[in-house]
């Protein structure tokens, strides 16, 4: 019993402890709403090289924790990394979002995986730097991009709100995209477990565009591969959990749930009134939304009151219900923080 309260707040709570304060971080809490990462950044030829140098990487991952104490720090880098891997041309276009090649049913077969080792190297070693420069209660989220997600920008060639090219291209060629599917399965659980070796103590799985998916290809598309991604890394990296952020997923978070990750993210649209009594998975995580972070005050106090009342006695992790946004006041962050650690819920 003395151990286990020793234990970080995040761990505790992907171990199923309902706690009364919940354990906060935030998706996206190392950006472009800071100005000290604005300043790094403008230093920066581009974004991948931030992403790709160890000691930009990690000084960007702590500065929203020197800031603000998150109970956890996410590795900085990019779920398009992975495809940049796999040999496909990656770039960011300046104000305008990741650029890739698009990627043609002929190209799939030459997809190889052999080389993340080799080329994501530099993401591994900021993990291991981080693990020693990070505060001993801070827990170090390390993720990846859920196949489906990733293959949307790797057809398109960038972000799309509809999928569109990603959802034709699965109709038109079925080989080519199970093919796809398969090998960002394969390459994602070796990425995420190099991570969990290199010490990463805790995996995000973001599904970010799973409000695309046709319901009757939830399965093919998202589920059936998450599954087989958690499969794998809990084969290779026991005790490592693993939480998805199906965002947008509506009803179908039911069938996510059913996945059995350690934690399942809620984005702002799920009630969680609804999603308390329905939702099996161990530990939830969500849902405030961005815009009341950006608004402050009555806005955010109630939401943060509401959130803690409806997640009271739920093992929980408080975060928002997507990305923070770049026009986020940074004195609204830290209000956040008191407010999700003040004493009753
Ligand atoms: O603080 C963190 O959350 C850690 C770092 C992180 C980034 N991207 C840094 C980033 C994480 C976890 C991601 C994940 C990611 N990347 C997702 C899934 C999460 C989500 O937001 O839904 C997706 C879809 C991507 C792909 C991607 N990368 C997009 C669509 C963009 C452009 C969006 C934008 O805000 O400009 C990026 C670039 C990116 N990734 C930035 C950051 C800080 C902005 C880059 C810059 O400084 O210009």
């Amino acid at each position: 019993m003395a151990d286990l309260k020793k234990e970080k707040l995040m761990l505790r709570a992907l171990r199923g402890e309902a706690l009364a304060c919940p354990p906060i971080w935030l998706m996206r809490q190392a950006g472009r709403y800071l100005p000290e990462y604005r300043a790094l950044r403008a230093k920066a030829t581009n974004f991948l090289e931030l992403c790709l140098a160890p000691d930009l990487a990690e000084e960007i991952t702590l500065q929203p924790i020197r800031r603000f104490g998150f109970d956890a720090a996410i590795l900085f880098a990019d779920i398009l990394l992975v495809p940049s891997a796999l040999g496909r041309k990656l770039w960011f276009q300046d104000g305008e979002g990741p650029r890739l090649e698009p990627l043609a049913a002929r190209d799939v077969a030459a997809l190889t995986r052999s080389a993340i080792p080799e080329r994501l190297s530099p993401v591994f070693e900021t993990i291991k730097r981080l693990r020693k420069s990070l505060p001993v209660e801070t827990t170090l989220i390390g993720f990846g991009g859920a196949p489906w997600t990733v293959a949307t920008y790797m057809i398109a060639g960038a972000g799309s709100d509809d999928s569109g090219a990603a959802r034709l291209f699965a109709l038109q060629e079925p080989k080519a995209f199970a093919a796809l599917i398969n090998v960002l399965v394969d390459a994602t659980v070796d990425y995420l477990v190099a991570q969990a070796r290199a010490g990463a103590e805790v995996l995000q799985l973001f599904e970010s565009w799973a409000a695309t998916i046709p319901a009757e290809s939830i399965a093919a598309f998202s589920v059936g591969p998450l599954e087989r991604i958690v499969e794998g890394v809990r084969a290779k990296a026991p005790g490592v959990p693993v939480m998805i952020f199906p965002r947008g997923a509506g009803t179908n978070y039911l069938r996510y749930d059913a996945i059995g990750a350690d934690a399942l993210s809620l984005d702002a649209h799920v009630s969680l009134e609804a999603a308390v009594g329905m939702l099996k998975t161990r530990c939830l995580q969500g849902n405030l939304d961005p815009f009341r972070l950006i608004a402050g005050g009555k806005p955010l106090e109630e939401s943060v009151r509401h959130i803690r009342r409806a997640m009271n006695g739920r093992a929980f992790i408080f975060n928002l219900g997507h990305g923070v946004r770049q026009e986020t006041p940074v004195e609204h962050v830290a209000q956040l923080v008191s407010l999700v650690r003040e004493a009753a819920a």
